[in-house]
């Protein structure tokens, strides 16, 4: 295997985002402090909702990387408002869904170029959801009246994410594959819901292991619950990255 597309480089950590998916404040807090020199990112989603930007600051202040995943759906003046918050509040990347179409996009990517160069700043990533994995065809060509298949449909809304100038996307691992000829070189690819070998899916449909999903060409592991619930997480974050190792050895 070579290391080019798949390597670790100097560490597997730059590769590790922890789905922060717990209530308390304080044991977010707790587990970003124990883990903050295995896993570089942290990923917000319903946690924003409840302690907004106070947490992030707490978070960024410890030397890691926070990906606030608000899928967001907006018309684009609304994106453009996005653009610049996401931007100014100082989170690593963002993401968004492709189905609010090019101009959605474009306004968000455009907004936070704009506050980033005012700032002297880097903007967040932006990174698309194709469909949702819960999409399965029925819904696809039923309730969203979109023909053909999910995969098809996936591979068409990747490359307009790319072409409104969008850095990467959200997708399983077996799907980077299938849509990865279309898209630049340095599209970045967030996989979720990724497990260890023997290791419960949980309720994913399409997941695959750490190992697969390096392989694969992911840039972004998230990974939840095999963390979070153990009993003892640095030992659960170290095997993930052991895992990630001896994918790339
Ligand atoms: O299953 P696990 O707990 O590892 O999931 C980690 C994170 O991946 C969750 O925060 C979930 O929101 C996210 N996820 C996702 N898309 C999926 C599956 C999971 O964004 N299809």
């Amino acid at each position: 295997m070579t290391t080019s597309s798949t390597g670790l480089g100097t560490s597997g950590r730059e590769r590790l985002c922890l789905a922060l998916d717990l209530t308390d404040r304080a044991e977010i807090i707790k587990a970003v402090e124990e883990l903050r020199d295995l896993i570089g990112w942290f990923k917000l989603n319903s946690a924003f909702t409840l302690y907004g930007p106070g947490l992030v600051r707490e978070i960024l202040d410890r030397d890691v990387k926070v990906f606030l995943d608000a899928k967001l759906h907006d018309i684009p003046n609304t994106l453009a408002g996005y653009g610049d918050a996401v931007t100014r509040l100082g989170v690593h990347l963002v993401t968004l869904h492709t189905g609010g179409g090019s101009e959605m996009m474009r306004a968000a990517v455009a907004a936070a170029d704009r506050t980033a160069a005012e700032l002297g700043v880097q903007r967040p990533k932006l990174v698309g959801v194709t469909l949702l994995t819960s999409v399965d065809r029925a819904t696809l060509n039923g309730d969203l009246n979109v023909p053909g298949t999910v995969e098809d449909e996936i591979r068409r809304r990747a490359r307009l994410a790319a072409e409104a100038g969008l850095d990467g996307v959200v997708c399983a691992p077996a799907e980077i594959e299938l849509i990865r000829a279309d898209l630049p070189d340095d599209f970045f690819y967030v996989t979720p819901g990724t497990r260890s070998p023997g290791g419960s899916g949980n309720d994913h449909k399409r997941t695959g292991t750490h190992a697969q999903a390096l392989a694969a060409g992911s840039s972004l592991l998230v990974v939840g619950r095999r963390i979070n619930q153990a009993a003892d997480r640095r030992q659960a974050a170290a095997e993930v990255l052991r895992e990630l190792r001896e994918a790339t050895a």
